[in-house]
């Protein structure tokens, strides 16, 4: 597919399938996501499949409740990716003091972005989740308490016919300039 298309392909999905994933679809989003450029090459991430059913829905439950339900479909994804900000490289730290950029999010938008660009390779369905609990999920991923979740992720194929959505986005003259602001 050309990339551009599969760009305007990859799309929140928020009605899953049943059905399983095959562990080589999952691998090689894993893939993508590890192949990802970080800054100075810190790779500041790792990537915590939840597959079980049992554990996947106790961390599904936090990431709604019943005042805050629009995140309720993660409980069907076949599969959540949790994405971890490590510690970068100390000449990261030291850069992301001196410019204030926070590079470990940056770093970890991009790798959670490839992964959803090959899920959308391999027919499979994502939705990039950042409302979730993050306490909660730590304990029940053992996940140290010094470390930072970034994102959750789920995985999944979505139902049968589910709709291809017009993309809502500001225009392209809104959001690009050329030489100056
Ligand atoms: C950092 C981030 C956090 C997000 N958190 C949620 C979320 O908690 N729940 C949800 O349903 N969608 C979430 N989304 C999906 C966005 O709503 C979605 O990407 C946006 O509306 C554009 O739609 P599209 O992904 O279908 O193109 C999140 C997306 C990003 C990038």
């Amino acid at each position: 597919m050309n990339f551009l298309d599969l760009v305007k392909q990859r799309q929140s999905v928020r009605r899953y399938s049943p059905r399983k994933v095959e562990k080589e679809k999952l691998e090689r989003c894993l893939e993508a996501a590890r192949l990802a450029p970080s800054a100075s090459n810190s790779q500041p991430w790792t990537f915590i499949v939840v597959d079980d059913p049992e554990l996947k829905e106790r961390v599904a439950r936090q990431t709604y409740d019943n005042l805050m339900s629009f995140n309720k479909f993660v409980s069907q994804a076949p599969v959540i990716v949790v994405f971890v900000i490590e510690k970068p490289k100390i000449i990261t730290r030291i850069g992301s003091k001196i410019k204030s950029l926070d590079y470990p999010l940056i770093d970890i938008g991009i790798s959670s972005e490839h992964f959803c660009l090959q899920a959308t390779d391999e027919g499979l369905g994502t939705c990039m989740i950042g409302w979730f609990n993050e306490k909660p999920i730590k304990m029940l991923l053992n996940i140290p308490q010094n470390r930072k979740i970034g994102l959750l992720a789920t995985l999944g194929y979505p139902i049968e016919n589910y709709k291809q959505r017009e993309k809502i986005r500001k225009s392209f003259d809104e959001v690009v300039r050329y030489n100056s602001y």
